[in-house]
């Protein structure tokens, strides 16, 4: 027993030649992942966090928490795409860890995965819908409470985050490459947005504003960055498109890289611009973005970053909920959750159980929890996977010697051990209430691993 839950799944290298039918469909280009990565990265963690993270954390040094957790993210993302380059499958961390190792560890990765994704789709839907209900405020049109906010706001369902989590499901049914176009037109709405509020902006900047740059010192501009680190979530689930791209070895690296530096560039620019056109204190509103441009006298432009912001989390709702259905699909396949999802419609090529199935689940959370309930898990369950994944590199280096590696991250171990180190440091800024959640979660899933998927697993048999 104890031997099983080591055994490793056996390397296999990514061949785009052997596609049996019906299977995911090669459609993805190099441009539509550096998109899908922008639309899944720039969302609710620069739009909403980040006004909250300088007002009660870091003050104007949010900007140098952003690099912190960009620098942690970079680390991690030169890992995944070395990994994401050279092993197939869809299942990103899981599969790398299944390979490196053993089984149960996979499986302890896929777990927390699912509770990222799931989490960050849901809490995501429940920004989505606030910004769209206060949007229609502004428009004149008052919606209901008990229909826009759950019960422990006040409501009953929050209806429209269900709405969209559901839309979103019928787009992914429908196909990745469809999908993947409606992607593009978005995140060309948001980064206009975001163009227009950096020109805007740099025109109010006040001086005095940053004169108290460190208002919490150290330790506020580190846990700053661990609540910020959110805002770059979203590019390993490129890693999950392995079977769909037509040239994964050479397009993936590539998505992952260049989506995540352009993130990270305009994650600085906005901070910084956004703590010196308003005081650090005005900034912990639902809209901080929308609402320092309105303190400037520029409503206009403020109603155009609002429809951004809405833009910008409609994408990452996609990308991740896309992450999500692959990570399930490769676990399932896998046999360590039931191999009946693993079904592709023959039609679509799309996991039409897997997609539905967890579109019920997603639409309850957000319907019925708060949103900082659902948003506290997500950083905590993504940490874990990028540690793996950096630990992965080098331990594969060392086991699996000859793998083809189309792209190799440099200095090794330097990098991957200082993705390690800075990941594993944001986790333990991390509050004790969500280590708690995360344990809890964590122990369901061995429970689950020893009661169901040890048995099922497809290499037992
Ligand atoms: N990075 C994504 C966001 O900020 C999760 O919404």
């Amino acid at each position: 027993m104890l031997r099983s839950l080591f055994r490793m799944k056996p390397l296999d290298t990514i061949d785009t030649t052997t596609n049996q039918e019906p299977s995911l469909r090669r459609c993805l280009t190099a441009l539509d992942l550096i998109l899908l990565g922008i639309g899944a990265i720039i969302g609710a963690g620069v739009f909403v966090l980040t006004g909250v993270a300088a007002a009660t954390k870091a003050g104007p040094a949010i900007t140098i928490s952003f690099i912190i957790a960009g620098g942690a993210s970079m680390f991690a993302a030169l890992a995944y795409a070395e990994l994401a380059a050279s092993i197939s499958g869809c299942g990103s961390a899981y599969s790398y860890a299944y390979a490196g190792f053993g089984e149960f560890i996979a499986w302890v990765i896929g777990w927390n995965l699912l509770l990222e994704y799931i989490m960050a789709v849901s809490s995501v839907a429940i920004g989505w819908s606030g910004y769209v209900t206060d949007m229609l405020k502004v428009l004149g049109i008052h919606t209901p409470i008990f229909i826009t906010k759950n019960l422990f706001e006040g409501g009953l369902v929050n209806l429209p985050a269900m709405l969209i989590v559901m839309a979103i499901a019928l787009l992914l049914c429908i196909g990745a490459k469809q999908s993947a176009r409606f992607n593009a037109i978005i995140v060309f709405i948001k980064l206009i947005a975001i163009t227009i509020f950096i020109v805007v902006a740099t025109d109010h900047v006040q001086v005095q504003n940053w004169s108290n740059f460190f208002p919490f010192g150290w330790s506020g501009v580190v846990s700053g960055a661990a609540l910020v680190f959110f805002a770059y979530i979203g590019f390993d689930a490129l890693s999950t498109t392995v079977e769909e791209t037509i040239s994964p070895q050479r397009d993936i690296p590539i998505g992952i890289i260049v989506s995540l530096v352009i993130c990270t560039v305009v994650y600085i620019i906005v901070s910084i611009l956004l703590t010196g056109i308003v005081n650090y204190t005005t900034l912990n509103t639902a809209s901080p973005v929308a609402n320092a441009l309105l303190s400037i006298n520029r409503p206009f432009v403020a109603g155009i970053v609002a429809a951004g912001a809405i833009a910008g989390l409609t994408t990452v709702i996609l990308v991740m909920y896309y992450g999500l259905t692959r990570i399930f699909l490769a676990m399932s396949r896998d046999g360590l959750l039931p191999a009946i999802f693993a079904k592709v419609h023959s039609k679509t090529q799309t996991p039409v159980t897997i997609i539905l199935l967890s579109g019920i689940v997603i639409a309850l959370i957000a319907g019925f929890t708060p949103i900082e309930k659902a948003a506290e898990l997500v950083n905590i369950g993504t940490l874990t996977a990028f540690v793996f994944v950096c630990a992965g590199v080098i331990v594969l280096r060392y086991t699996k010697p000859s793998l083809h590696r189309p792209f190799k991250l440099p200095w090794n171990p330097l990098l991957p051990l200082l993705g390690v180190l800075s990941c594993g440091y944001l986790m333990l800024n991390l509050s004790d209430v969500t280590w708690w959640r995360f344990s809890i979660w964590t122990l369901l899933g061995v429970i689950i691993y020893f009661a169901y998927s040890w048995r099922h697993s497809v290499l037992s048999k």
